[in-house]
């Protein structure tokens, strides 16, 4: 939001009440039980068990960001709303994404005060943001949400990759942390003489092959549970698919290339910054986060992905931006860079 008078610059000063106010209608599903019926700040209150005064002025808050709007009968989503949210992602995807964005919340607590710490501002807070690898590994029901929502977030950009996809002699392919396996799938369903084989940390795999149960491709998709940073990863594929993951270490490279058949080839696909330092709209917070934890942090560019790949033993033959070329859009699916590249000897 780009503020244009004085009201407008302290309207972000309040900005943390608005965002804590959205994320709380997320999490306690207000856009849908208003979609059932109009409701009044009693009905609300009752619905949600919010002390009435309370929920008046949460209302409030939200009637002005526009998202819902009083009539004669009570609150209703608003057009916005309708569109921006109940038609685009399920409930329970918009509910894991606030319960993400409430998570890391602590994260900026007092940052004036120590935004200026040349180690983690983590540490100086004593908070430990989740690790949401760790966190799904300890709990099942967290996996399968995660999986799940990132499974409706990545359809229309799986659809792109698997049209954009150089399928040539591929037979059998692997999804590095191929999570629900939305990916794989929709590559899976353009080519029948293709399997597929998912890893990821086993929970996921879990998440995953349920889900992948309940499609056309269920019998050519199969999942390894692994930790790939240290367990061996399966090997004789024809392809080594990375989509999302921004695991781009030099080890993880070359035990990949040892995953490949000659001739194999690996497919990063990934929103990468513009230019060093620079981050895309929708990682922006993500990059101040982790600048947070490590002042020194930074996504690596493509180039650096690309240098990378040719020290371990890959050739870069193709570089392509899917779809919109955006690097003005936060949502998931716009301007992934395709990296493919082929094992060399
Ligand atoms: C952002 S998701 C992307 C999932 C999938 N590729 C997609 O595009 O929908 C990253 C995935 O990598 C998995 N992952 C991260 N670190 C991992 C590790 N050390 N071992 C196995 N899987 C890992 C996560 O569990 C998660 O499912």
């Amino acid at each position: 939001m780009k503020p244009a008078t004085t009201d407008e610059v302290l309207e972000i000063l309040e900005a943390p009440f608005t965002s804590a106010a959205l994320g709380t209608a997320f999490e306690l599903g207000l856009f849908w039980l208003l979609d059932e019926q109009p409701l009044s700040v009693a009905g609300v209150g009752e619905a949600l068990g919010i002390p009435q005064n309370r929920c008046n002025y949460w209302l409030q808050l939200l009637e002005k960001t526009g998202l819902i709007r009083e009539t004669e009968d009570g609150y209703v989503p608003s057009s916005t709303a309708r569109q921006s949210i109940l038609e685009t992602y399920s409930r329970e995807t918009w509910a894991f994404l606030a319960q993400e964005a409430r998570e890391i919340s602590p994260a900026l607590h007092d940052l004036a005060l120590h935004i200026r710490v040349p180690g983690s501002v983590m540490d100086s807070l004593d908070f430990t943001p989740v690790n949401y690898v760790l966190a799904m590994g300890e709990n099942p029901e967290r996996a399968a949400r995660f999986t799940r929502m990132l499974f409706e977030l990545h359809h229309p950009l799986a659809t792109q990759v698997a049209e954009n996809l150089d399928m040539e002699g591929i037979r059998r392919f692997m999804d590095l942390g191929g999570g629900s396996g939305v990916v794989s799938m929709a590559v899976l369903k353009r080519h029948p003489e293709c399997t597929a084989v998912v890893v990821d940390i086993e929970n996921v795999c879990s998440a995953g092959s349920h889900i992948a149960g309940e499609t056309s491709v269920a019998n050519r998709i199969t999942y390894h549970p692994a930790d790939f940073t240290k367990d061996n990863l399966p090997d004789g594929f024809d392809m080594v698919l990375e989509c999302d993951v921004g695991e781009y270490g030099t080890d993880l490279f070359r035990r990949i290339r040892g995953a490949l058949n000659p001739n194999g080839r690996l497919v990063i696909v990934d929103q990468f910054p513009p230019a060093v330092g620079v981050a895309r709209p929708g990682q922006l917070h993500w990059a101040f986060e982790r600048s947070l934890r490590d002042p020194e942090f930074r996504f690596l560019t493509v180039g650096e992905v690309r240098e990378r790949l040719a020290g371990v033993g890959f050739e870069v033959y193709s570089e392509m931006t899917l779809g919109t070329p955006s690097v003005t859009s936060a949502t998931f699916d716009k301007g992934h860079t395709v990296i493919q590249a082929r094992r060399v000897g």
